[in-house]
């Protein structure tokens, strides 16, 4: 088992990538706090990881206020006793274009993407620490890598995740607390349908968001979007004790996108 006895928080695990890593942290050995604002689908995750034997808490709750992002620290050490690895996974695409910009969107967008992990980071430092290392993980985006040229105010979020991830990694690196990211390309989850359907991306006459996102990834050079569990993988390595030589990596799983 590649997480045997190790203690974690997935953001955005109601769904897609987290959902993915969720559970197969768990099947690896993780005890895991399924963290998202879905209620039913927190739920969903924590019975299918206990009906396969594995240990899970869900909690609920809307991750731009302040007390839940910092709250789940402290509710996961009170329910395992401790704290190995976070994944900072929740994130959302924001408005396609600077031009009419709805301010209280970009405050949302950079609240969700940035402040909100910026403070469930901060809280969970004490308790890696007290664990003698650990590992925390963001997802960015290849829109953290590259330019997206519907996605201004996603760029500046993901790359400053990615510039936040460098950071931390020196920072934190003899404390032994790696820091690292992923960066997927398209990816095959609800979320992916929202970034091509936000109604000033330009939607093309004809297509719908389902025939365009098939569209798009048929021009990636694996001909594809990603799985989430190809990205959950990727996590897996990152927060495993497997890559205890790896921090301050930015790793695209894109099929080649950005190559
Ligand atoms: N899907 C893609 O193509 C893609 C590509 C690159 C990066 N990403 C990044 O991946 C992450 C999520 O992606 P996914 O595709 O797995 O998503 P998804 O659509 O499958 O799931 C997103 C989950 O986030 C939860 N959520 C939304 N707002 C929340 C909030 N305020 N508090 C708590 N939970 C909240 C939702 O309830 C949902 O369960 C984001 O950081 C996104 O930027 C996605």
């Amino acid at each position: 088992m590649r997480m045997k006895d190790k203690i974690g928080i997935v953001t955005a695990a109601g769904s897609g990538m987290g959902r993915a890593g969720a559970i197969r942290f768990a099947a690896e050995g993780a005890s895991v706090a399924v963290v998202d604002l879905n209620p039913d689908a927190v739920a969903e995750v924590v019975k299918s990881i206990t009906d396969a034997g594995g240990k899970a808490i869900g909690l609920s709750g809307d991750l731009t206020n302040d007390d839940f992002a910092r709250g789940i620290v402290r509710e996961t050490t009170k329910a395992f006793g401790a704290l190995d690895f976070v994944w900072n996974h929740v994130g959302s695409p924001g408005p396609a274009s600077i031009e009419g910009l709805d301010w209280k969107e970009y405050d949302f967008t950079m609240n969700l993407n940035v402040k909100s992990v910026l403070i469930t980071t901060e809280a969970a430092l004490p308790e890696l620490r007290a664990r003698g290392g650990g590992s925390i993980l963001f997802t960015a985006s290849t829109s953290g890598l590259v330019g997206s040229q519907f996605s201004p105010v996603y760029n500046v979020a993901k790359f400053g995740i990615v510039g936040l991830v460098r950071g931390l990694a020196k920072r934190y690196a003899k404390e032994k607390i790696r820091v690292n990211a992923v960066c997927p390309g398209p990816t095959n989850t609800p979320m992916l349908r929202v970034f091509v359907a936000r109604p000033d991306s330009q939607l093309p006459a004809g297509e719908t968001p389902e025939s365009l996102v098939w569209k798009r990834a048929a021009q990636t050079p694996m001909g594809r979007p990603g799985e989430p569990e190809e990205v959950a993988n990727a996590a897996l390595f990152l927060l495993s004790d497997e890559a205890s030589y790896v921090t301050g990596v930015a790793l695209a799983v894109d099929g080649g996108a950005t190559a």
